[in-house]
């Protein structure tokens, strides 16, 4: 295999937050799934209690790749070499010609959730605990969804991209990037912001297009031909829709393979309406499928700029998103010109 080309940029491919890895469909019952996340080699397996976990791939016996040929057994996960059984924890429990496992060894364990049908894992090349939460669909985006019944995303509701040169940074960008819609999108307009509400591990947004919006005046209550947009950290966003087939909600997610490589996940929930019939469920999974793969052609050739050239309306909105951005990434990193000089600004 010829070496991979390099990232177009050199912000950090080790940030910290929560990443996706795929969904519950990608480690079925009593499953073992070989992964491959933060120049990492791991192993995910689903007890028989039905979690999910995530460990390092290689057996600290003599370094099978669990991936390859471990299975799951009542206590753990049994290396296909010599038999030595492994918790989630990472810890072994069993040697089969021993009478005492190995205290001593163990395995790195991941920390992984599993909600609304999304597998995330928590990294820090820290090794911090998580300190902030991947949120609820139903309560944890917008109130506007709050007691609506959502059909399942899987099977059909769902986009993987592997191999893709797509830092989290240009994805993420998306939420300040107004002008974009027009040209990627095909809107008539460009949308205007009508919220924005930042914590230190969210970043929310509601844009508004159209002539219903174009006074820029939020009206909390009306949700119609606007996007919620609800960043977790900088690995993925909600985004939520009220259209005239009811609510729809897409999560956008960009995780780190390695230095050179990333894979993309979309994930598509459509408001379950009672007379929907499965060629409906189709042609709102369609509608609404197009807009990532017109985002992914320019995010996929794109080179990270900094400083970029930008128009005075879009400076305040870049500047604030990068400096947000910015403390997820290793102190490591190298802190670039436009944040720097953005220190105290807007
Ligand atoms: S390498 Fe895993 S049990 Fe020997
Ligand atoms: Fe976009």
């Amino acid at each position: 295999m010829t070496k991979a080309a390099p990232m177009r940029t050199t912000l950090s491919m080790k940030p910290t937050g929560w990443f996706q890895i795929g969904w519950s469909s990608t480690v079925p019952p009593e499953g073992v799934v070989p992964l491959r996340y933060f120049g990492q080699d791991l192993v995910a397996w689903r007890d028989r209690a039905g979690v999910v976990h995530v460990l390092d791939a290689y057996c600290q016996h003599l370094g099978a790749n669990l991936a390859h040929g471990g299975c799951v057994t009542d206590t753990g996960i049994r290396c296909p070499f010599h038999g030595w059984t492994w918790d989630g924890d990472g810890r072994n429990v069993s040697i089969p010609y021993q009478d005492r496992p190995n205290r001593a060894r163990r395995i790195r364990s991941w920390q992984v959730v599993e909600r609304d049908e999304v597998l995330f894992l928590w990294h820090d090349v820290h090794g911090r605990e998580p300190f902030f939460e991947v949120p609820d669909l139903a309560t944890g985006i917008t109130p506007h969804i709050t007691g609506l019944t959502f059909q399942p995303a899987l099977p059909d509701g769902v986009q993987h991209y592997r191999d893709m040169q797509v830092h989290p940074q240009f994805v993420i960008e998306n939420a300040v990037d107004r002008e974009h819609f027009q040209f990627v999108h095909g809107t008539a307009m460009s949308p205007v912001i009508l919220q924005e509400e930042v914590t230190d591990s969210t970043w929310h947004t509601v844009a508004g297009f159209g002539r219903r919006w174009a006074d820029g005046v939020d009206r909390p209550d009306d949700r119609r031909n606007t996007i919620t947009i609800h960043w977790v950290g900088i690995g993925f966003a909600y985004n939520a829709e009220q259209t005239p087939e009811g609510w729809r909600v897409v999560l956008i997610s960009t995780t780190p393979v390695d230095d050179d490589r990333t894979e993309v996940f979309g994930t598509y929930w459509l408001e379950d309406l009672p007379a929907g019939t499965a060629e409906d469920r189709s042609r709102r999974l369609n509608e609404i499928a197009v807009a990532l793969p017109q985002d992914l052609e320019i995010w996929n050739h794109q080179t990270y700029l900094d400083p970029p050239a930008l128009a005075t309306s879009e400076g305040a909105g870049f500047r604030r998103i990068r400096r947000w951005s910015d403390t997820f990434y290793p102190d490591s990193s190298p802190a670039p010109a436009m944040r720097r000089t953005a220190a105290g600004g807007v």
